[in-house]
Formats: structure tokens, C-alpha cells, sequence
């Protein structure tokens, strides 16, 4: 049931290029080019009345809801707060009938998501829950919902839920702006056209693996790795951060570049691996010169960053490129030597890569 991989994780990784093409057929109309959710239906007056979304979720989850908020905000000019769940749920939000909340779980069983649902609806918004399981809780009690189509994760580190649920927020996010009568059919089309190119662009870093895997192998001693990024590149840098704490146990920290020297600076020493992300082009400058204030440090930097950018090769140590795409779907690329990072970091450790210790698939239990 592997198909030949060593773990359920590394399957799931190569799995994400069909993930994707599962996840998007079905909701592009072959005509226009435009995204239809059959299963929301949503009508234009409907749409124009939500003045807030919420995006709740935990984990790996919430990392996908940070670039949802991003891809709204960008393509509806709609405010969009996220929160983890176990937050949310214990603060009095201020949520009502011109209220989109956006419940988002693989398992769609998470305690504290579904609490934060079920607390919307009684506050009378409008629920939606993105899930990977037919007929969950989360699924059943949201008013609609998104079915990802990344089929069942069975390893704890979630890899191929993440990709599918960003993907469905950038499609949401179209969908929307679309409804709002916010993005020309020019427009849509060019969305559509690199959303569609991002699974074979996946491929081709996949099949770049041995380089990714030299440098998991190489971090597996370090006290302490650090994930910088700006913009949405630190929502990213969230998620790789969390993968690697998960399954090799290394601390690791993720941080928005530009906060670095309001204290973070101070714990980084010789040595320390630092993995940037540089796929923000009108972020670059900016992180180059925070990449300038580690290297100072003796940091040892990876920079991640768009084929193309080779100025950066002169900041850093060393490089891995990813295929370009627009600056706002950067992560379902950026993502993925993250997620092979991890892997082998913790396969050099030599421990459970699918069963970490002390964690759960589901967290039913709040
Ligand atoms: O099933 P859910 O998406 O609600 O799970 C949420 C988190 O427990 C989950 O994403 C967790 O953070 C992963 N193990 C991370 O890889």
C-alpha cells in the first residue's frame, strides 16, 4: 500500500501533482476557463453581503488558512482573519450574519475546529468547512463544503492536505473575486493557466530529490534550524518549520525576516542552518539583506527562490530553484523541499518518519 516508497510521508509528497489535478478537475469550466464550485452555488447577492471572513484551523491547517487570507485579501479586497481554532473558540469573536467562517481540517475531526464551527453557526454565520474527508464531522455540520481530493494521509505529518488546501483557497479566492465581478476574464484565465501548469512544475522539483535529500542528511546534527521568509514566503516558512519539529525533533523556529533583529539574531552562532525562502520578487532586496545579517553570524543559509533569481546564489550557501509561477501560488512550489527536507532529516535520525512520538493523526481530544 506504500507503492514502493520506504514511508507513507514520501508517497504522500510524490502524490501532490495528482492531488492537485484531482482537486482542480471538476471545479474549472472547460469553456470559460472559469472556477465553478458546483457544490456551493453560491449567488452574487450572497457574496456581496459576507464584510468578513474568518479562517479557523489548527496546525497545518491554519498554515494553508494564512495563505487563504492572503489569496482573498489579494483577489477580494475582503478582510480575512485567521486564527487557530483553540483560540477562536474561547475569545468572544466577533462573528454574524455577514460573516464568512472557513473551518479547514484534513481529518475533519480536529476537537477545537469543530467547536469554533459550531460556535460560528450559533453566532448565525455562514459556514464552510475545507476538508479530505467525505462524511466527517467538520463536513457534516458546515453549511457547505470543499472537498480536497488529496485521497487518505495516513503519515501524521501532513504533506499532500497542505498543497490541496492552499490550492482550494487560491480557486475560492478566484471564485470569489468572479462573484464580486473583481477580476477581468484576462485575468482569470492567466490564474487558471499557471494553477494548471503547478503539477507538472511540481514534478520537476521531485525529480531533483537526491540534492534535497544531501541537505536533510546534512542539518541532522544542528541544535536549532531557522525559516526565514517575508510576506507569504513566512507562512511557508510556518509550515517547514513545523514538518521538521514534527518527525526529526530538531528545534526549529520560523520568522518573518524583518522581525529577526527585534531578538531572534541574538540565538543564531556559527554553524546555525537557516533556510530562506526568496520567492517574493518585490521581497527580494529586502531578504538579501537580512540573509547579509546572518551571514555575519556564521550562519550557513539555503536560499529557496525562483529559477532565474541567480543573484542570490552570491548571499547564500546554498540554492535550490523552483519553477516560476506568480508570486501568489509560490507555495504549492515552495513548499515541497521543505517537506523532503524534513523527511530525510528525520530518516537520518533514524526515527519513525509516519509515527512521531507523542502525536496523533486526529486530535479529537481538545
Ligand atoms: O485534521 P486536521 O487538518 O484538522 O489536523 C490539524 C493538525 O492536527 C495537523 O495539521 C497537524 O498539525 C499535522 N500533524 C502537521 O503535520
Amino acid at each position: 500500500e506504500k507503492n514502493g516508497f520506504d514511508h507513507f510521508m514520501l508517497k504522500e509528497i510524490f502524490e501532490q501533482p495528482k492531488a492537485l489535478e484531482k482537486t482542480m478537475a471538476g471545479r474549472v469550466d472547460k469553456e470559460t476557463n472559469e472556477v465553478d464550485f458546483p457544490e456551493l452555488a453560491w449567488t452574487e447577492e450572497q457574496v456581496a453581503k459576507w464584510d468578513k471572513v474568518h479562517i479557523v484551523a489548527c496546525g497545518t491547517a491554519y498554515h494553508a488558512g494564512l495563505l487563504g487570507k492572503a489569496a482573498i485579501e489579494e483577489l477580494t479586497r475582503t478582510p480575512v482573519d485567521v486564527e487557530v481554532a483553540s483560540e477562536f473558540r474561547y475569545r468572544n469573536p466577533i462573528v454574524n450574519e455577514n460573516t464568512l467562517v472557513i473551518a479547514v481540517s484534513q481529518s475533519g475531526e480536529t476537537a477545537d475546529t469543530l467547536a469554533a464551527l459550531r460556535q460560528s453557526k450559533e453566532l448565525g454565520a455562514k459556514t464552510l468547512s475545507i476538508t479530505n474527508v467525505v462524511g466527517s464531522s467538520i463536513s457534516r455540520e458546515a453549511d457547505d463544503v470543499i472537498l480536497t481530493l488529496a485521497g487518505p494521509e495516513i503519515a501524521v505529518a501532513s504533506t499532500k492536505a497542505y498543497t490541496t488546501q492552499v490550492l482550494s483557497f487560491y480557486l475560492l479566492g478566484i471564485y470569489l473575486a468572479q462573484k464580486k465581478k473583481q477580476i477581468t476574464p484576462e485575468q482569470n484565465a492567466q490564474y487558471m493557466a499557471a494553477l494548471q501548469e503547478v503539477p507538472e512544475q511540481m514534478e520537476e522539483i521531485l525529480f531533483h530529490n537526491d540534492e534535497i535529500k544531501e541537505y536533510g542528511e546534512s542539518i541532522k546534527d544542528a541544535k536549532s534550524v531557522f525559516f526565514l521568509g517575508r510576506g507569504i514566503d513566512t507562512a511557508v516558512a510556518l509550515e517547514g518549520s513545523l514538518k521538521l519539529k514534527e518527525i526529526s525533533y530538531i528545534h526549529s523556529e520560523a520568522y518573518a525576516a524583518g522581525e529577526l533583529k527585534h531578538g531572534t539574531l541574538a540565538l543564531i552562532e556559527e554553524g546555525t542552518p537557516i533556510i530562506s525562502l526568496l520567492t517574493q520578487e518585490k521581497l527580494y532586496d529586502k531578504m538579501l539583506g537580512n540573509i547579509k545579517e546572518v551571514s555575519a553570524r556564521g550562519a550557513n543559509v539555503l536560499g529557496v527562490t525562483m529559477r532565474g533569481n541567480v543573484k542570490v546564489t552570491q548571499y547564500v550557501d546554498e540554492t535550490c530553484f523552483i519553477p516560476e509561477t506568480y508570486s501568489l501560488f509560490t507555495p504549492l512550489l515552495s513548499v515541497l523541499p521543505l517537506q523532503l527536507i524534513s523527511y530525510y532529516t528525520s530518516l537520518a535520525l533514524g526515527n519513525d518518519v509516519d509515527k512521531p512520538r507523542n502525536l496523533a493523526k486526529s486530535v479529537t481530544v481538545e
